[in-house]
């Protein structure tokens, strides 16, 4: 039957995936996965899916990977575009025909991959407590070649701009953190599946001690900090989602985390900050140009075009808000039009796909 073939491959998927989101990591639960797969009844659609549970449970081997995805490829003509887009963010290694049969680009890092990891993030109840003991992520991290320069994506999330970037740029050393560990997971799966873990290394720490740390222990030059779509503050006191940090000193990117990075850093290091709310990248504009240790970066030194006037798109109510309270606009050479990485986070991705601005603003460390 099936359906209960199905059944089965996705209840032990899923207890793989809660298992080691609570920091328990047992052979015996990849197994079941294995085990579950071997019916010959799966449908390509299960297939994917389970795929997609192993690799946010941050499956180290490629070869649950490589069974589910021979099954996706025997059965690839019943394979939905849901189907191809949870085998992007499983990255399955997919013989060549049936990549093509799902539609050639299917990669972590596209489209619609990018945007099956960020449904699933908010698809989850909101994690704010690591499990223990930083949820099994070595601190501090260490790297194969400590000299190379260093990227930092601080607030990573599921990290899909950290493994592009590593994957894109093979001589830097990326640090991606974040203080939930349950969706580093992933990252950290694909950095192990596609060799990278002496170049890039997932933790679970915040912000201010990945900085500390690379003030005083990272050899090389710190060549940029990312703070990709921070949670904003609350935006006036008539907000009542209580999820949102109260002052902008609780943010990921305030006045304390910018100096570190400063004293972390170089006269060449940057900071970039992307966001899809306007007013945080004002504000971080302008707490860049009110830190005597930044300068803000002119989207012309960047090579990039800038906002002309206001971009409002299918902006986000609290972008209305902001607008209604007379809040400046994210216009002008102080803004990028476009992002200056060769990659996009998850947030980034979908935002984009759904047609909706970005804001984006970068600083350069002038005075150390
Ligand atoms: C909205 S998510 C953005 C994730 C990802 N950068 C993206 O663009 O898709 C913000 C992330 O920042 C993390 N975070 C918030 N404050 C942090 C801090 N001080 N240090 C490290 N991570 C933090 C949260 O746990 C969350 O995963």
């Amino acid at each position: 039957m099936p359906d209960s073939a199905d059944g089965a491959l996705r209840a032990s998927a899923i207890a793989l995936l809660q298992a080691r989101r609570a920091g328990r990591v047992n052979a015996d639960d990849e197994e079941a996965v294995l085990t579950a797969a071997r019916h010959s009844g799966i449908s390509a659609a299960a297939a994917a899916i389970a795929a997609r549970d192993c690799a946010l449970a941050g499956l180290t081997t490629d070869e649950p990977f490589a069974r589910l995805a021979a099954i996706v490829s025997r059965r690839c003509n019943e394979a939905p575009a849901a189907a191809r887009a949870q085998c992007g963010l499983a990255a399955l290694r997919l013989p060549r025909r049936t990549w093509r049969r799902l539609g050639g680009k299917v990669s972590f890092s596209d489209d619609a991959a990018l945007a099956e990891l960020w449904d699933y993030s908010k698809s989850r109840k909101k994690v704010t407590q690591t499990p223990s003991a930083r949820g099994g992520f070595a601190w501090p991290p260490v790297f194969e070649d400590p000299s190379r320069p260093l990227v930092v994506d601080a607030g990573c999330g599921f990290g899909a701009l950290a493994v592009s970037l590593a994957k894109v740029r093979p001589h830097v050393n990326v640090l991606a953190v974040d203080r939930a560990a349950h969706c580093l997971l992933y990252g950290d799966g694909l950095a192990h599946r596609l060799g990278m873990t002496g170049r890039l290394r997932f933790a679970c720490a915040s912000a201010d001690e990945a900085l500390h740390w690379v003030r005083e222990c990272y050899a090389g030059p710190l060549r940029a900090v990312l703070f990709m779509f921070p949670t904003p503050p609350a935006l006036d006191e008539r907000s009542k989602n209580a999820q949102l940090p109260q002052t902008p000193s609780k943010c990921l990117v305030n006045a304390a985390t910018l100096r570190l990075a400063a004293r972390a850093g170089s006269s060449e290091t940057c900071v970039l900050v992307a966001s899809n709310v306007e007013d945080v990248a004002v504000r971080t504009r302008d707490l860049l140009a009110s830190l005597p240790e930044f300068r803000v970066l002119q989207a012309k030194e960047c090579g990039l075009a800038w906002p002309r006037t206001p971009v409002d798109g299918d902006a986000a109510l609290r972008t209305k808000r902001w607008v209604e309270l007379g809040g400046a606009r994210a216009v002008g050479g102080d803004f990028l039009a476009a992002s200056p990485l060769p990659a996009r986070t998850e947030t980034e991705g979908r935002y984009e796909a759904y047609g909706r601005p970005v804001y984006r603003v970068a600083g350069v460390v002038c005075v150390r």
